[in-house]
């Protein structure tokens, strides 16, 4: 059975794409490339350039290939983008998610694996989320996945179709044999960032406000390792695949780091040092967001294997080199 990968020239969904390759599955790569990289796609997958939202050339797709399952990754990422361009963050992250899953209705879909994301909940209250926990985005950029989570729980109640949307926490590393990683220029994400400087490709980084109610002061995330993140995709098919039922399910370890112990580790790992200059909190950003992350395990019988922060950065750093080598590091 052939699946559909929407953004599989990307970060995430390269990986994805790696891993069903790897498994012998048949995999469509679809990806219009605005972000992606060609190189990161596995040979072994065909790749389609083309929009999620182009209805005529995915129903095609989907019919040509009997395509019964869609990982769909493609999508906007960045929280402060979001806030300063909320119609292209509604318009990529939702309008066009409402546009596949019409395709994929249409054509008989029945597996849909959507990337949704911590950002739904907010600032929360607790110390960590479970996913029952309130949903209150703070930028457009959780609002538009959130908005994306309901059309398809209610196409859900309605058609033959069932989904499982993982609400990742900060995703960081890269691939551990080094095929793929985080390759669009102009990083903002933090790991990529300190390690980016700690490689000289920066003179230094800035650090977004030390006066959260956190232990330090600086903001707290759940770094979780693509390659986990990735074979929870991978279970969540295999769960939809034998007719497991819709879920939501926070996606990240349950340990939460602050900037300031992040930067410290990048410092460590890679044996050097930048300098790191405070600026004002970034708009959009929650003080501290942490999984619980039970149900995964036990809904998926998802086993992480990367649950380290010094190997999800020693994986990001090396990943850097091989950006540098390729003339790509940016
Ligand atoms: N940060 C810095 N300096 C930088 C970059 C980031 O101090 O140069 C700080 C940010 O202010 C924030 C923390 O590092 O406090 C993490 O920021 P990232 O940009 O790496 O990630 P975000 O937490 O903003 O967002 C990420 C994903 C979202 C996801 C969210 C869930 O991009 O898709 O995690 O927590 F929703």
């Amino acid at each position: 059975m052939t699946i559909l990968v929407t953004g599989g020239a990307g970060y995430i969904g390269s990986h994805m794409a790696h891993a069903l390759a790897d498994a012998g599955r048949k995999v469509i790569v679809l990806d219009d490339l605005s972000t992606g990289a060609r190189e990161n796609i596995p040979s072994k997958a065909q790749f389609v350039q083309g929009d999620v939202n182009d209805e005529i050339l995915v129903r095609s797709l989907l019919r040509a290939h009997k395509i019964t399952s869609i990982i769909h990754f493609a999508a906007k990422i960045v929280v402060p983008d979001s806030v300063a361009d909320p119609l292209g963050y509604y318009l990529a992250n939702t309008v066009k998610t409402r546009s596949l899953v019409a395709s994929a209705v249409a054509e008989g879909v029945k597996n849909f694996i959507f990337s949704s994301t911590a950002a739904v909940y907010g600032n929360p209250s607790t110390p960590t989320v479970l996913e029952t926990s309130p949903t209150a985005p703070m930028s457009p950029y959780g609002t538009s996945k959130l908005m994306s989570e309901w059309m398809l729980r209610d196409t859900a109640l309605a058609h033959d179709l069932r989904y499982i949307v993982l609400r990742y926490f900060n995703v960081a590393g890269a691939d551990p044999h080094g095929r793929t990683g985080q390759s669009t220029p102009n990083a903002t994400h933090l790991i990529k960032v300190a390690v980016q400087a700690a490689l000289g490709l920066r003179p230094g980084m800035e650090l977004f406000g030390n006066t959260y109610p956190t232990r330090d002061g600086t903001c707290m995330r759940d770094y979780i390792h693509v390659s986990d993140l990735v074979a929870a995709h991978a279970k969540a098919l295999e769960y939809l695949e034998a007719g497991g039922q819709s879920h939501i399910l926070n996606c990240g370890y349950g340990d939460g780091f602050t900037v300031s112990e992040v930067i410290e580790t990048v410092k460590r790992v890679t044996k050097s040092s930048f300098p790191v200059t405070l600026s004002p909190p970034r708009a959009g950003d929650p003080a501290s967001i942490v999984a619980d992350a039970a149900q995964i395990r036990t809904i998926l019988d998802w086993q992480p294997q990367w649950n380290n922060l010094e190997t999800i950065i020693e994986h990001a750093w090396l990943w850097e080199k091989h950006l540098i080598n390729r003339g790509q590091a940016a």
